[in-house]
Parts: structure tokens; C-alpha cells; sequence
């Protein structure tokens, strides 16, 4: 995909040394666009972005800052000039959210009130910002979710994400030439082709991919397959999982639609109810946990070893997007199958058994 830089002008990526984020910088970066990063560390090493720059050959700044702390926030804002902000920072663990739903509001809902506080103050018109599948709840009666279906948060997080974007669709509407674009992610998972960058969560994986990959590297024990006896085929939970590359894509798809759409208004403001934009991203396919096992121990050319354990609270039988309004409105189309993602989520994996720490021969052949 090939989304136009405005000459110029930065892109700034919060929590752009995260997973997605990390990731997205790198796309960009690809697409020529000059980008900067913020990101407090709380989930993430700098070393993303490192690599995502010796990758390309292109510079990004980095600067430690909290999204919460509007001063810090400001000194970035005043020295750039920015075109976008892609808002990736936050927290994402929808266990954790149950525990500390404080915690979660402010780094997730507040810090998104403070950046379009300071987008405006700045004349930052656009934003991009990481909303969740988890907003549809139990995706009650549906094959394929869609962005009108109801929206229904069952956990802190997700009413935490679905206030950021009530936030954000509010300011919007003061905000003369402000637009805004909500990608709905469903679960992205692999890795950048090189290997070289790829998902690195500090504590003790959530997520089902690192959990297994992690395994598989020796670094856990045995995958907890939470519950077989879900209404699924084998019932195991099923989810719509999507190539990271894919997802980064979706951001620049997604920017060159806010581009087109300011460059059609020729400078005007659009109408005040039509200033955010709300996309599905995911694949149209569901795959079990256990066909995911399969895959995953396909791709490794081992066994992943699981046993079958109690539900973990809050989990829904199935959530599987459909993603026909991004494919028709922004032109973006996932390119990767489960084997790819496997596969590269692996080559990760394997050549990076402790994430960015202590890297493998082969990793520092390529640095
Ligand atoms: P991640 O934890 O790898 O990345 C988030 C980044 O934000 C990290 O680098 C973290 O250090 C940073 N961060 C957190 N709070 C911050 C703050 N207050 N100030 C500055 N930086 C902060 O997670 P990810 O998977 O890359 O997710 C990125 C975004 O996408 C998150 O907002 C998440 O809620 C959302 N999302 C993720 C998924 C998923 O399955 N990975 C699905 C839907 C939505
Ligand atoms: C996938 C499946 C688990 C771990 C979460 C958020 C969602 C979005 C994506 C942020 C489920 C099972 C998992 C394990 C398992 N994130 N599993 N053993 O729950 O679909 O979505 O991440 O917005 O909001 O809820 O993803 O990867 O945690 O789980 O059996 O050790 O794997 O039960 O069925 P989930 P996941």
C-alpha cells in the first residue's frame, strides 16, 4: 500500500514502540513519511524503534513522554510540525482493567482528552486513533460484526476505549477542519518479515500468540487453553485474527483517506457530524484457539504443548470482523493467511527468544 507523505509535515506515532505501533512506524517510514515517536516505556523498549531505523535507513525521533503529561506533550508539539497524530499509547489488558478501571481511564480516556487538547492548540487537524473489537461486547447474534452493530463494553477497558472515541467524536465537532478516524482492531498478531521487530509484552503474555510462542521458546511452561466448551465448532473460542503488517497498513490507508478527504474540501471544514470515521479491521475469518495451536506447531515444526483449563472471565464464544467498509471506503485489503502470520510470528519469536534483549547470531548479523 502506498500512502503520500505531505511534504513537510510530521507524523507523530504515540506509543510508537509498541507492538502495533512499532510496527506502523516501520510502514510508514517505508512510505517515506517522516515520523516521531512519544512513548512513556511502560510496555515497550526503545530498541522497536531503533531497529525500525536501522530497517529503513530513516530517522525517528523518540522522546520518553507520558501522554498524560500535557507539558511534556507540548514541548513535542511546539517543535514539530505535525500533519497527523496515529494515537497507538495506552494500556491493553483486559484483565488488568478489572483491577486498576482507574488506572486504565486515565492512561486510555484522559491521555486521549489531553493529546486532541493539544492537537487543537496546535492546529493538528488529524488523528488516527486504536479503538477495539472488544467495544461489541458479546457480539450478541452476529457471523460478522460490522461498525453499526451494537456497541456494548463488558470489561473497563473497552468502556475506557469506547469514552476515547466519544472524546475525541465531541472535540471534533468544535474543531474547524479536526477529523478523526477510529480503526476497530480485531486481533493482530505475526511480525514484520525481517524478523527484526515483533511483540514484546514485559509481564507474562495476555495474549494468546505470545503466550504460545513464548512457550515454544522454552520461556513458559505449558498453554492454558481456556475453555473447550464454548458454543464453537470445537469449542474453543473463535477469533478474527489479522497479520500485523496488514493492521500497520490500515493506518496509512486510513491516512491517505483523511489526506484525500481534506485535499477534496479544498480547506473547508467537513459537516460537523460527518468528522469521524469508524473501520473494522480484521479478515473476515475465524479460527479457533486450537486451530491456532495447530497452526502455530506447524509453523515452529513442534508440538506447542496445552492442556484445556477453566474460561477466563469476560471471554465471548466468537468475534470476527467484517471489514467490508475499510476494503471499500479506504482500498485496503489484508494480503497475509494464517500460515503467514504463524510463520512469521515464529521467525520472531525464535531468533528473538528474549524479545530485544541479548540478541541471536542471526539478529546481530542483521544489525
Ligand atoms: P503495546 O502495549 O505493545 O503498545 C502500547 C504502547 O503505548 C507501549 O509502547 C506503551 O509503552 C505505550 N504507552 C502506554 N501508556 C502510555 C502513556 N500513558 N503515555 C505514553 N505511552 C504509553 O500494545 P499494542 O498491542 O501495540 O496496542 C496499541 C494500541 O492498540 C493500544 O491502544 C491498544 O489498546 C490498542 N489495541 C490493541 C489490540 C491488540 O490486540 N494488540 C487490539 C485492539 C486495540
Ligand atoms: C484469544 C483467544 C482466549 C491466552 C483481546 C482483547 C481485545 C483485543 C485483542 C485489545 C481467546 C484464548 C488466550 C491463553 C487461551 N485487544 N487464550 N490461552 O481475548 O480475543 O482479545 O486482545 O483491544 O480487546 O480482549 O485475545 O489473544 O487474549 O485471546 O486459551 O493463554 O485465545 O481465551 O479465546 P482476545 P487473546
Amino acid at each position: 500500500f502506498v500512502s503520500q507523505p505531505v511534504p513537510g509535515k510530521y507524523i507523530l506515532v504515540t506509543g510508537g514502540a509498541g507492538f502495533i505501533g512499532s510496527h506502523t512506524v516501520l510502514q510508514l517510514c517505508r512510505n517515506g513519511h517522516d515520523v516521531v515517536v512519544v512513548d512513556n516505556l511502560c510496555n515497550s523498549v526503545e530498541d522497536s524503534v531503533k531497529r525500525v531505523e536501522i530497517i529503513t535507513g530513516k530517522k525517528v525521533p523518540f522522546y520518553l513522554c507520558d501522554v498524560r503529561n500535557k507539558e511534556d506533550l507540548t514541548k513535542v508539539f511546539d517543535k514539530y510540525d505535525f500533519w497527523a497524530v496515529i494515537h497507538f499509547a495506552g494500556l491493553k489488558s483486559v484483565a488488568e482493567s478489572f483491577k486498576i478501571p482507574d488506572v486504565y481511564m486515565q492512561n486510555n480516556t484522559e491521555a486521549t482528552r489531553i493529546l486532541v487538547d493539544c492537537m487543537m492548540e496546535h492546529d493538528v487537524h488529524n488523528i488516527v486513533f486504536s479503538s477495539s473489537a472488544t467495544l461489541y461486547g458479546y457480539g450478541r447474534g452476529k457471523d460478522l460484526l460490522t461498525e453499526d452493530c451494537n456497541i456494548e463494553p463488558i470489561n473497563p477497558y473497552g468502556e475506557s476505549k469506547y469514552k476515547a472515541e466519544q472524546i475525541i467524536t465531541e472535540k471534533m465537532k468544535s474543531f474547524e477542519k479536526g477529523q478523526a478516524c477510529f480503526l476497530r482492531y480485531f486481533n493482530p498478531i505475526g511480525a514484520d518479515v525481517t524478523g527484526l521487530i515483533g511483540e514484546n509484552p514485559k509481564d507474562i503474555p495476555n495474549n494468546l500468540i505470545p503466550y504460545i510462542t513464548q512457550t515454544l521458546v522454552g520461556r513458559r511452561e505449558i498453554l492454558s487453553v481456556f475453555g473447550n466448551d464454548y458454543n464453537t465448532p470445537d469449542g474453543t473460542c473463535v477469533r478474527d485474527y489479522i497479520h500485523i503488517t496488514d493492521l500497520a497498513d490500515g493506518h496509512l490507508a486510513a491516512l491517505e483517506k483523511l489526506r484525500e478527504n481534506e485535499v477534496n474540501r479544498n480547506g473547508a471544514s467537513a459537516p460537523i457530524d460527518d468528522r469521524t470515521l469508524i473501520y473494522n479491521m480484521g479478515n473476515g475469518n475465524g479460527f479457533s484457539v486450537l486451530e491456532i495451536v495447530a497452526a502455530m506447531s506447524k509453523a515452529a515444526g513442534k508440538q506447542v504443548p496445552y492442556k484445556i483449563a477453566e474460561r477466563r472471565r469476560g471471554d465471548v464464544d466468537r468475534l470476527v470482523a467484517s471489514s467490508a467498509k475499510a476494503n471499500k471506503e479506504l482500498k485496503w485489503f489484508t494480503k497475509y493467511n494464517i500460515e503467514q502470520m504463524c510463520a512469521d510470528a515464529w521467525r520472531w519469536q525464535s531468533t528473538n527468544p528474549e524479545g530485544y534483549d541479548n540478541p541471536s547470531e542471526y539478529i546481530l548479523n542483521l544489525l
